[in-house]
């Protein structure tokens, strides 16, 4: 008899202290679970005296309601807690959930589209899997020529076309320029082609797949002074108004005049120096930036995409996507390949 009373203090100091209706579920269990202490009360029976087996077995009935009354009390004063302590704080601050954004190069790419729209360009993207006529012969590089090197390319595995050549993965977005004019027929153009293009470097500053934007324009006395302003307006509404740009006789198969377009440094304004002490603008040294290629359109790739090269004359400039986000972001990238890592903790800088 004594034992139910130890048992009896001990299961209500337990409800007592327990916190919650896991607690409680426990303490339940602990009793009066299939191996809970009742139960081994009840199987000790047979070793009691019979004539008090009967007395001895209604207190352990009794024992055990007991318990289950204050076990079932106690759970729902908690469960009741429990629920009220679940209600909805409409203060508290809300779950942030990871939310993706666009790559970089794809908001560069959108910048780019939306600033020549406005001029009346029409954004057009050419295979990137391209053929050789394309990327080369219409461009007046015929096929022994030098300057094909220049662009190592990436020549596919295939069947050559009868009259376009090898399969290539182009090596610059200039493959859009005669596509372009077969396309129309006729001028006026007005195109800015964007895409990928490709050629097998792979280091620091190059990765075998990266982007440029083309602009070509064909029309009627098109000269070098719609080029300069067209450029102009450019490298203003990107990199901001105070920019100016200046064109440097270059060499290109496929314009003529060609030309490398500069454009002064955000750092030093285009003085080379960051103050009057005469310090080297570190970022330019002679406070220009190179931006990419432009010309005027040679008459043979006129006359390549079908248009009468005495009667049209048209420019076209080629330059990288990834060089002018870099440019304009101020970011000096120590491997440009990380653009194309899709670490997130890149990414999500900008
Ligand atoms: N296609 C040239 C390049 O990739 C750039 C260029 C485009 C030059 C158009 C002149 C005219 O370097």
């Amino acid at each position: 008899m004594d034992k139910l009373k130890v048992i009896l203090s001990d299961a209500k100091k337990n409800i007592l202290l327990s916190e919650s209706s896991y607690d409680i579920k426990l303490i339940s269990t602990k009793y009066l679970g299939r191996n809970g202490k009742i139960n081994l009360l009840l199987q000790e029976i047979k070793k009691i005296d019979a004539l008090e087996r009967k007395e001895y077995g209604r207190k352990i009935n009794q024992l055990k309601k007991q318990i289950e009354k204050l076990t079932s009390e106690k759970l729902t004063s908690l469960t009741q807690k429990e629920d009220e302590n679940e209600t909805v704080d409409v203060a508290l601050p809300g779950k942030q959930y990871p939310h993706g954004s666009l790559h970089i190069v794809t908001l560069a790419i959108d910048e780019i589209s939306h600033i020549f729209e406005k001029i009346g360009f029409i954004r057009m993207s050419y295979p990137e899997v391209e053929w050789e006529y394309f990327s080369f012969d219409a461009l007046n590089m015929p096929p022994d020529h030098p300057a094909r090197d220049d662009f190592e390319t990436f020549f596919i595995d295939s069947k050559p076309h009868s009259k376009y050549g090898k399969m290539v993965l182009t090596p610059h977005t200039s493959s859009g320029q005669p596509r372009e004019m077969m396309r129309l027929g006729q001028p006026p153009i007005r195109m800015i082609n964007i895409a990928k293009t490709y050629r097998p470097n792979w280091d620091v500053s190059h990765a075998p797949m990266f982007h440029q934007f083309e602009g070509l324009c064909v029309d009627k006395k098109i000269n070098i002074s719609h080029l300069k302003g067209t450029i102009s307006y450019f490298a203003k509404e990107f990199f901001g108004a105070k920019r100016e740009i200046r064109l440097r006789p270059f060499h290109f198969q496929f314009t003529e005049p060609s030309f490398e377009v500069d454009i002064t440094c955000g750092v030093c304004d285009g003085k080379g120096f960051i103050d009057d002490n005469k310090t080297k603008c570190k970022l330019c040294k002679s406070g220009w930036l190179e931006l990419g290629g432009s010309g005027m359109v040679h008459p043979n790739v006129l006359m390549a995409g079908g248009i009468d090269p005495d009667e049209y004359t048209g420019w076209a400039f080629g330059f990288g996507v990834e060089r002018v986000f870099m440019m304009k972001e101020g970011l000096n990238l120590d491997d440009l390949r990380i653009l194309y890592s899709g670490d997130i903790r890149f990414l999500e800088q900008f």
